[in-house]
């Protein structure tokens, strides 16, 4: 896992970010079985509850590119923050137990698994 690759990778695709209602930028990478790096960024829309948080962009991208493996996700904001529920529940449905990988803009860095995010989940299991 490239971790520094990834925060680096995140941390410019923060300052990509279209965030112009809450000011909060986030930056996210991750990286696909393979070794290949996609970013991402939040954007936001004046209709709020239609904003994209910037895992589900890098997701997104990783998946357009035809990529189904993931081995982790970096997550860069000024505060550190842990990804919201809908991404958490959206990277454990497309990634699986991946790493998640928390940067501030300061360097603090940690990692926790996705069952730890998100303990017990709903997923496509149910559905069969
Ligand atoms: N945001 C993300 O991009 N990822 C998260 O996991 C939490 C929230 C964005 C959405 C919105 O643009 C801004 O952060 C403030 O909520």
């Amino acid at each position: 896992m490239a971790t520094e690759k990834l925060i680096h990778t995140a941390t410019e695709a923060r300052e990509n970010a279209h965030a112009p209602y809450s000011n909060y930028k986030v930056g996210a990478a991750v990286e696909t079985g393979d070794g290949q790096i996609f970013a991402g960024c939040n954007v936001e829309s004046s209709s709020y509850g239609l904003t994209i948080c910037a895992e589900r962009a890098a997701i997104c991208s990783a998946v357009s590119a035809g990529n189904r493996k993931f081995n982790a996700i970096a997550v860069v904001t000024k505060s550190g923050a842990t990804p919201c529920g809908a991404c958490r529940q959206f990277i454990w449905d497309v990634c699986g137990d991946v790493i998640v990988i928390i940067a501030d803009t300061m360097g603090n860095i940690k990692e926790i698994k996705m069952t730890d995010l998100l303990p017990d989940a709903f997923d496509e299991s149910q559905l069969k």
